[in-house]
């Protein structure tokens, strides 16, 4: 063993200790680090030193990169692969409240799993800590296997086999900024996903839902809606989630294909927060397409 993991939550969650993810990462360190994903969902690391290049590799390491939107963006950092999770413009300014790209922002305010409204979705996210706000701004974790394994027989039979269309529109509606061009709508189709899936790192059955999730294939709308909403309420229960509050230099990482995560709201036009991500492509989502 070359790494160290302390489970932060009573169902998942590790705090690692012994990597600098900086190095590059031997072979042995990469499958412990997959084995422990795997198996808490959510890892959090301390006192990383991590600039864009370092970021980038980082999630190389661990697969093919998901482009994030980059939404009406005036490039901030290096690479376009990584995702701006910040409230800074191109001149490290913060923006205005009324800024295009802080309102669509919000939204990662809502529980949900990246990149869930393309067919091929987001595997694990890695987000770094460059500056964090005094007060607020804390990520919020959600475990979907744990929240699978607690429903009732019952309704574990029920949504066996549901597909879920998700969209970035809807999760965006949700707040109700619906400002968005013709063609922005047109590059982003919506996805379909199964409700019930198996992760395929631990082989346990998880949901896989959140706010991009719009209505169930084939059920009328109002139905699908209340069921989406039941689950996500099941699942964000205190017992499922974990909070964490940022330092400068944590590295998060999390598998969104079994949790949902969501930022919590703090000062914004008072103080800045620059965090930076970068996420990988789960291959398999895209088989789960059901036409
Ligand atoms: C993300 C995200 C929430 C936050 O980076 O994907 O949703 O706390 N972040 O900033
Ligand atoms: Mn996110």
């Amino acid at each position: 063993m070359t790494i160290q993991v302390r489970q932060l939550h009573p169902v998942f969650v590790g705090e690692v200790s012994g990597v600098d993810l900086a190095a590059t990462l031997p072979p042995e360190t990469v499958a412990e680090l997959t084995e422990a994903i795997n198996r808490h969902a959510v890892l959090v690391f301390h006192g990383q030193t991590l600039d864009d290049d370092h970021l980038l590799a980082l999630g190389r390491v661990f697969g093919n990169i998901e482009p994030p939107r980059n939404h009406r963006v005036v490039r901030r950092l290096k690479h376009a692969e990584l995702a701006d999770i910040s409230n800074l413009d191109a001149k490290n300014q913060l923006r205005a409240r009324d800024d295009h790209r802080r309102l669509d922002a919000l939204a990662n305010q809502l529980w949900h799993s990246d990149a869930s409204f393309r067919q091929e979705s987001g595997a694990l996210s890695m987000l770094f800590a460059h500056v964090v706000p005094p007060v607020g701004g804390e990520t919020e974790f959600a475990d979907l296997r744990a929240a699978y394994d607690a429903l009732t027989p019952a309704m574990q039979a029920k949504i066996e086999g549901l597909v879920v269309e998700h969209s970035i529109f809807h999760s965006r509606g949700q707040l109700g900024h619906t400002d968005y061009t013709e063609a922005e709508r047109a590059a982003l189709p919506p996805a379909q996903h199964r409700l019930v899936r198996t992760h395929p790192g631990s082989k346990r059955k998880t949901l896989y839902m959140g706010s991009h999730a719009s209505h169930i294939i084939g059920w009328p709308m109002p139905d699908g809606r209340l069921l989406l909403r039941d689950l996500m309420e099941h699942a964000t229960q205190r017992e499922f989630v974990h909070r964490h509050s940022w330092r400068v230099g944590d590295l998060v990482i999390w598998d969104n294909r079994c949790t949902l995560h969501r930022g919590r709201s703090y000062d914004d036009a008072a103080h800045a927060r620059d965090l930076r991500r970068v996420t990988t492509r789960d291959p398999e989502s895209a088989l789960e397409r059901v036409a």
